[in-house]
This record gives C-alpha cells, structure tokens and sequence, in this order.
C-alpha cells in the first residue's frame, strides 16, 4: 500500500489547527451574516474540502453553490493569469451575500477577475473567504475578508490542494518533498 505521507517533507498546518480555525471562521461568519440571504460559494476542485468543513460550522440558514474556473493547468505549478468560468452558478444573486470559500489566495489574479463578474449580478456583497493565503505571491490587489492562515512561497498540497491533481485528501497542509516533483 502506497502511503501519500511518505511524500511529505513537512506539515505547515495540522489537523487541529485547520479545525479549530474553521470553527472560529464559522462562528464568526455565523455572527456577520445574521439575518441576511447567505450563499456560500465554492470553487472546485481545490476548496470542496474547506467548504464541507466550513458549512457546518456555520450555524445560520444558507445555500451552497459551486463554480469551476481555470487557472492553473495539470501538473503546472504557475500562473496563467487566464480565468475562465468553466461551470457557473445554479442560481441568481441578486440580493443574496455571497461569500466565495476559497482553498488559496495566492497570486490573487483568478478572484480579482471573478469578483467584479460577480458583483455585476446584483448581489448585495461579495466577498472571500479563504483558508489560506500567499501575502509574498500577491499580485492583484485583493485580500481575503476572512482568511484560515499565512503560507510562505512554498508550492502546499492538501486540505483540498493538488499536485497534479493529487494529495487533495490529505488532511493537514503540508509541503512536498522536492523529488517528487522529478518523478
Ligand atoms: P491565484 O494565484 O490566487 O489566482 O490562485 C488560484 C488557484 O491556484 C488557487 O485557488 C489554488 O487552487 C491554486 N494554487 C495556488 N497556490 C497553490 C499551492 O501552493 N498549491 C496548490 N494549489 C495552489
Ligand atoms: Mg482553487
């Protein structure tokens, strides 16, 4: 049996730290959006894992959708700067606050894009949350509203993040060893 922790060189954040912060993002999602038409939206593949974890901890009434955007492609690891809407929304927005659930914001090129296509639907806010985030790899100028925990400019799998659309269910954030990217 192949064990995909052999591959890991180090943890950036555990299994506790990933729960006991999306409980804190939840409760306080939970407290902002009280009496409002709450959407959540979420960008597969990479926040499916975030988001499961996300809707329940919020204790509000609220809907869930998914979108698909391109960005990155296969096995390559840097940006494109190209976003697509690959699968939109099953619904409208108008009126409704939506809050995009994020895996990463890295560069921050694919939601500095999406927002504004967003926000041209006449929802009543848009805004992010995201897991994580990249500050150094920054290039748009965006931020997340809530955001999970800073990463250094390391390329991270897990929780929900791929290499080569692997290690996406490995539990806890963490860095690959170098020679798995020669294999
Ligand atoms: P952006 O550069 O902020 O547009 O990030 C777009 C997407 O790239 C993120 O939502 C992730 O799916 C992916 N991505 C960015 N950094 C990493 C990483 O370190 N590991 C895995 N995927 C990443
Ligand atoms: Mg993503």
């Amino acid at each position: 049996m192949y064990d995909m922790n052999r591959d890991i060189d180090h943890i950036l954040v555990s299994e506790q730290q990933l729960r006991d912060k999306v409980a804190e993002l939840g409760a306080a999602i939970s407290r902002d959006y009280a009496g409002r038409d709450l959407l959540l939206v979420s960008i597969l593949k990479g926040a499916v894992v975030f988001m499961a974890d996300l809707m329940r901890a919020v204790t509000i009434p609220c809907g869930i959708d998914f979108m698909v955007v391109s960005s990155y492609g296969g096995a390559n690891t840097t940006t494109t700067g190209l976003v697509k809407i690959i699968k939109d929304l099953d619904q409208d927005l108008t009126g409704k606050d939506v809050l995009i659930v994020e895996d990463i914001l890295d560069t921050g090129v694919t939601l500095s894009h999406l927002v504004p296509m967003l926000q041209m639907r006449n929802p009543n806010s848009v805004r992010i949350c995201a897991i994580l985030s990249k500050p150094s790899r920054r290039q748009a100028d965006i931020e997340p509203d809530y955001k999970g925990f800073d990463v250094p400019d390391e390329f991270v799998v897990g929780y929900g993040l791929d290499y080569d659309e692997k290690y996406r269910n490995l539990p806890y954030v963490g860095v690959l060893k170098p020679q798995v990217y020669n294999k």
